[in-house]
């Protein structure tokens, strides 16, 4: 097979990884980095949804794969299927799931996923009615895409009100035109993928991402420090409750509206008293989750992508390994409100030993061919082993190898299991 795979960071190397080498298919990355360049042939610059639709015109790839939201949210798949190539991922009106937290909101409530009490608005006025009557209301959201900013979770009501005040006045342009006001959960969060075809599903696992920048879980949010799978709290019946509380009802909501989901669901959820409850959804794989739950799959990965974009999902499970893999984040210095460019890399060179993945993202090369740092989340340093302890113990041992100048990355990813053990 021949798959495209948009997009150029962790992710999607991850993916385009997974791909190339455990299920031998021929890979094509747009716009890609430089890293992929082993197993993968990189179209640099091709990066928005019309550019992408032309390569893959030309190139007649048997499947697109997006790895972010944006270009589905943007309408790549429709795009594509007119020009009767299959793209793993929903077309506009499906993707508004994730596109829309107004939307998704009041989804969950129609099909009664378990969510908490919310409200969306589109002046103060409103805003300050619903956080007056509900004093827990304390999390405010841009209803659009804010590339992951769009979101406050706050200690007070003045302070919820104050973030629905800056969303409205336009701080993130129209994504802030609407505002979700909802109740502030608390509990752990989980990260729970399915590859979705209308109302067939494959489990691709749970896993937990560390969202805030420093150690302890303190600091600003950022796209993501580290993660890993599986997750212990997630039971076999706690799964199967979520699979029956969540995922089923929300593949068949989307069928009974008339917008079948097909693609990578992932279902952001806090464990409230150990029950799920539904903080977001989103249409693709989380980054960096997308990494550890593959680094536990074995080969088939690709002929289910391509089952359920046409429409032909099967209801086999994935072969899972009985394993753990934890990954750790090394960002940039700066990182995530400034993160300062060009660091070199010459850890890359090395081969990680068995048992480490590194998953280059914010890279290029200088003029002179160096490998620099381009990004905010610059690496992600990925170990496999048995249980969660030798995971983890073989990505920390490697982090030196490949540190770079200034990077910053927690040192404690894994702690919420480990503190157990
Ligand atoms: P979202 O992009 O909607 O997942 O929000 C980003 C992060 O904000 C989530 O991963 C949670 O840590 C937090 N969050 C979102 N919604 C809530 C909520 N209702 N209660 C508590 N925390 C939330
Ligand atoms: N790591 C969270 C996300 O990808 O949305």
């Amino acid at each position: 097979m021949k798959i495209l795979v948009v997009g150029s960071g962790a992710r999607e190397h991850a993916l385009a990884f997974h791909l190339a080498a455990v299920d031998r298919e021929e890979v094509l990355v747009a716009p890609g980095n430089p890293c992929m360049e082993g197993f993968a042939r990189v179209s640099p610059g091709v990066s928005l949804v019309a550019d992408v639709v032309a390569l893959a015109r030309s190139e007649r790839p048997d499947l697109v794969l997006s790895g972010p939201e944006g270009p589905l949210v943007e309408g790549l798949a429709d795009a594509l299927g007119a020009a009767g190539i299959p793209c793993l991922g929903p077309g506009r009106e499906a993707a508004r799931l994730e596109g829309s937290k107004g939307f998704a909101r009041a989804f969950m409530a129609r099909h009664g996923v378990p969510s908490p009490a919310f409200e969306v608005v589109t002046d103060l006025h409103a805003a300050r009615r619903f956080l007056d009557a509900h004093p827990t209301a304390l999390v405010v959201k841009c209803d659009g895409l804010a590339a992951g900013k769009g979101v406050a979770v706050c200690d007070s009501p003045e302070e919820a009100l104050a973030a629905a005040e800056a969303m409205l006045r336009g701080r993130f342009g129209d994504a802030g035109q609407r505002v979700v006001l909802e109740e502030r959960l608390r509990g752990p969060e989980v990260s729970f993928h399915v590859l979705a075809s209308g109302a067939r599903f494959k489990v691709l696992g749970s896993a937990q991402d560390h969202k805030r920048l420093l150690d302890g879980d303190q600091g600003p949010n950022t796209g993501g420090m580290g993660a890993y799978a599986p997750v212990p709290l997630v039971t076999p019946a706690l799964e199967r409750e979520i699979l029956d509380s969540v995922v089923r009802p929300t593949l068949q909501g989307m069928i009974d509206e008339g917008t079948p989901f097909q693609g990578i669901l992932f279902v952001g959820l806090m464990l409230v008293d150990g029950r799920p409850k539904v903080l977001e959804y989103n249409v693709r794989f989380g980054d960096p989750e997308c990494a550890v739950l593959l680094a536990r799959l074995g080969p088939g990965l690709s002929r289910a992508l391509l089952d359920a974009a046409r429409g032909a999902l099967d209801d086999a499970p994935l072969s899972h390994s009985s394993g753990a893999a934890l990954g750790v984040v090394l960002a940039a210095e700066g990182y995530p409100d400034k993160p300062l460019q060009g660091a070199a890399l010459p850890g890359l060179s090395t081969p990680p030993p068995e048992g480490v993945r590194v998953h280059p993202a914010g890279v290029r090369r200088d003029p002179s061919g160096r490998l620099v740092a381009a990004g905010g989340r610059v690496l992600l340093v990925v170990g496999t082993g048995p249980d969660l302890t030798v995971a983890r113990q073989r990505a920390y041992q490697h982090l030196p190898a490949v540190a770079f100048p200034g990077c910053r990355y927690r040192t404690d990813i894994g702690w919420q299991v480990l503190a157990g053990m």
